[in-house]
């Protein structure tokens, strides 16, 4: 028996969603982590501090009695977002980032940015006052390979705007590439990376090799083993730009399941016992804390937190549950493909 004790973990990129799903899925986040960027992509996005202001009473709802779960709230950068109500919101302490989805790239982005230089005057704003953006780094070009568009938003959008407004804060979420790896590691102080607990386990195999998994299938989408390994190698290294974002992102079974699936890993339930795996693979158990806990609070000027929780690792595996109820509908939880040993004890 082995257990480790760390700060209290953090998710720097969640979506929560709303109505049923929110109540379904929010309790689940609010067990482990003590906060989480909430991603703004719902329908409507979630584009002025008003928004936000409504949608974070949701949240909050949402959550069980006595939970000191605290969403960090995010607003969805579009062509007309108002530098003045950006500022506002963050003045306020209400808004901790904005969230960049170029126009087409993911789920409900339909209403993001077309044309970057669009969205310079606000991203001027927010380098001035500090507040980070979070970008999805994918090109939507159709004639960009999807599996090279990570690599491919980092030259065309990533390198210019770090050259034009090098005091803007950026995080690129979700990283899947030894592109994006080296392109964070080569930057200064400005510059961070989320990376999800599924990057780290599986490579593109899992969707596409004996069968099509459709609870795989997420974006930007796994890529190669090499690039896997980038990832965890960046994740265990302690190294400051590197933190956890999980991108749990339910999507109802039927949703998933069909002709044209959603994007999207709902894996809030188990990313501590299946990050524990990983880290312990490694021989890395002493570097989680960095990742989950200690890297994200630094970039985001947040103070750790306080509290402690400690895993365990047992020898029997941990009987994990795969489903989520949602009234008659479930959400299928992630799947590693191993046994889990780790458990957050209570
Ligand atoms: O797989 C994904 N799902 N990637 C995203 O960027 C969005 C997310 C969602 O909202 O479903
Ligand atoms: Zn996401």
């Amino acid at each position: 028996m082995k257990t480790l004790t760390i700060r209290q973990p953090d998710d720097w990129h969640l979506h929560l969603r709303d109505g049923a799903v929110l109540k379904a899925v929010a309790p689940h986040s609010a067990v482990h982590f003590a906060r989480a960027i909430i991603m703004p992509n719902l329908v409507p996005p979630v584009v002025t501090t008003t928004d936000a202001a409504a949608y974070r009473e949701r949240i909050l709802a949402a959550l069980p009695e006595g939970s000191s779960f605290t969403p960090l709230m995010t607003l969805y950068l579009t062509e007309t977002t108002q530098a003045e109500d950006v500022e506002a919101g963050f003045r306020d302490g209400l808004i901790k980032a904005v969230k960049l989805y170029p126009a087409g790239a993911t789920t409900n982005s339909q209403s993001g940015v077309r044309n970057i230089e669009t969205a310079y005057p606000v991203l001027e704003r927010m380098a001035a006052i500090g507040l980070p953006l979070c970008v999805h780094g994918e090109v939507t070009d159709p004639t960009v390979d999807i599996f090279d568009r990570e690599a491919a938003f980092i030259e065309r959008v990533l390198e210019p705007l770090r050259r034009r407004i090098p005091e803007l804060r950026i995080v690129m979420e979700h990283i899947t590439t030894k592109d994006g790896v080296d392109f964070v590691r080569a930057q200064g102080q400005n510059m961070g990376a989320t990376i999800t607990p599924h990057h780290l386990i599986i490579n593109r195999n899992a969707i596409l090799a004996g069968g099509i998994r459709p609870h795989y299938y997420c974006l930007p989408v796994a890529k190669r083993e090499a690039h896997r390994l980038a990832l965890r190698a960046a994740a265990i290294s302690g190294h400051g730009p590197f933190f956890l974002g999980t991108d749990s992102a339910p999507h109802l079974d039927p949703l998933k399941e069909c002709a044209c699936g959603c994007a999207g890993i709902f894996n809030a339930p188990n990313t501590l016992a299946c990050l524990a795996h990983v880290f312990e693979e490694e021989g890395a158990l002493d570097q989680l804390e960095a990742f989950t806990s200690l890297n994200g609070p630094a970039f985001y000027r947040l103070p750790p937190n306080e509290k402690r929780i400690t895993l365990r690792r047992q020898d029997v595996p941990v009987e994990m549950e795969r489903k989520v109820s949602v009234g008659e509908e479930t959400l299928t939880i992630f799947d590693p493909m191993f046994p889990i040993h780790w458990k957050v004890e209570d």
